[in-house]
């Protein structure tokens, strides 16, 4: 059976999926990359991370783009840095900061309201202000961020490999200037994230050092992981912020549970309505051997793309797949991937968007704005702009 050809240019990810997946879960690019859209063949895809690898780039990604023992230790020795008690120092942090951005945008507006665009002026400021205070990097950053982002956006969409590296280089140089000082400042660093990443030990023999089972970090390394922390974080979140003000501002019964309800409750809704409009929409593998999936043969080093967008309306897992379920649906969620590369800043994430969400609709209803807004078209997705009314509350 020949499978069906996705060429996504020029449309956003759910319509260029979902009619698709209805009629085969698996799919090719007009240049042969297969593209996994069922929610089973995704899960097949990245549980089993030896015939499909992360190792797609020719750059180094730490730890994305690395596979096995490798990858394992790299994830023992950065996961805590979003366990429960980094978390809970940085909440008081992070609803500073969100009240502090909410009060912004409300100074001066009447009982009419204001309008703004979501992504750009909530998501986007507020994931800069909430990554910067997390690593403890100078807050002066905040316009290079935001241009960087921008930059970002736009060289993704293009699609075009120079602007790529031109924007990954310009990163480079933004976490060089920020470890610098801290390598000069030696024992008087300031204790954050940044500092205890120059500090970490990983463990993994050093070359250097026979017998040995543990080693520093190596500069590029630690330049990958803040590459890799900040490009999950600050896109992601402005895109996420989008997303839910969106929904949110659609559904004022729904905003109330987020703004009343419990953390878990509130979180539940959040995860939900991502994994509705899954805006963080696919992941590159590549076929390590000969490798059978959704009955068809795939040869050894393929290139494959898992299309979280798609894997997460398959109507095979959920029968209706924009029906808000949000405890029915939460094991089944693929937003924040799953598998050994599953992603490990979900604690950060959650915590931004929950305290985000929370210090916003205590401060204000949200209502649609003037105009319908505008959609992403692949490779990425969500929002581009979502336009709502901010009304203080009295
Ligand atoms: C709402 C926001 C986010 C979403 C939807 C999201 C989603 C995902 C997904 C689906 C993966 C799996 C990738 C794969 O299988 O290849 C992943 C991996 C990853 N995410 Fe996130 N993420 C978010 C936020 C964050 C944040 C805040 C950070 C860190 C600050 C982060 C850091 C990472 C890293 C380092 C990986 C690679 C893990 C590995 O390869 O072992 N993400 N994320």
């Amino acid at each position: 059976m020949s499978l069906p050809t996705f060429d996504p240019a020029g449309l956003e990810p759910r319509s260029a999926t979902d009619e698709l997946r209805e009629r085969s879960p698996l799919a090719r690019t007009p240049d042969g990359t297969w593209v996994v859209l069922g929610h089973a063949e995704a899960l097949a895809v990245v549980e089993d991370a030896e015939s499909f690898s992360s190792e797609v780039s020719r750059f180094l990604q730490v730890p994305n783009g690395l596979d096995g023992a490798e990858h394992a230790a790299m994830r023992a020795a950065t996961d805590p840095f979003f366990g429960p008690e980094e978390m809970a120092r940085l909440a008081p942090v992070l609803r500073e900061v969100a009240g502090g951005l909410v009060e912004e945008l409300l100074d001066g507006v009447g009982a009419a309201g204001t309008e703004i665009d979501a992504v750009a002026a909530l998501g986007a400021v507020f994931a800069v202000r909430g990554q910067t205070a997390w690593l403890g990097w100078p807050a002066v950053l905040e316009p290079e961020l935001l241009q960087w982002m921008s930059d970002n956006h736009e060289a993704s969409r293009s699609g075009e490999l120079e602007r790529t590296r031109e924007v990954a280089e310009h990163f480079d140089a933004i976490i060089r200037s920020v470890l610098a000082p801290r390598r000069a400042a030696e024992q008087d660093a300031p204790e954050d994230p940044t500092t205890a990443l120059l500090r970490l030990r990983v463990p993994l023999p050093d070359p250097e050092v026979p017998g040995s089972t543990e080693r520093a970090l190596h500069e590029e390394e630690i330049v990958s992981i803040l590459r890799n922390w900040t490009g999950g974080d600050l896109g992601s979140i402005a895109l996420c912020t989008g997303v839910l003000l969106h929904a949110l501002a659609h559904a004022p019964a729904l905003a109330d549970r987020v703004r009343d309800g419990s953390d878990e409750e509130a979180t539940a809704i959040i995860d939900e309505l991502l994994r509705i409009d899954d805006p963080f929409v696919s992941n590159r593998r590549v076929t390590t051997c000969p490798v059978s999936l959704a009955g068809h043969e795939i040869g050894a080093g393929e290139r494959v793309l898992v299309h979280w967008t798609s894997a997460n309306r398959d109507g095979r897992v959920f029968p209706d797949p924009e029906a808000l379920d949000p405890a029915g649906n939460a094991e089944r969620n693929l937003v924040y991937g799953a598998g050994p590369h599953v992603c490990p800043g979900r604690p950060l994430a959650t915590l931004e968007l929950l305290t985000l969400l929370k210090a916003l609709l205590s401060a204000a209803d949200v209502r649609p704005g003037e105009t319908p807004g505008e959609r992403e078209i692949a490779p990425v997705g969500g929002w581009a702009h979502v336009p709502v009314v901010l009304v203080p509350r009295g």
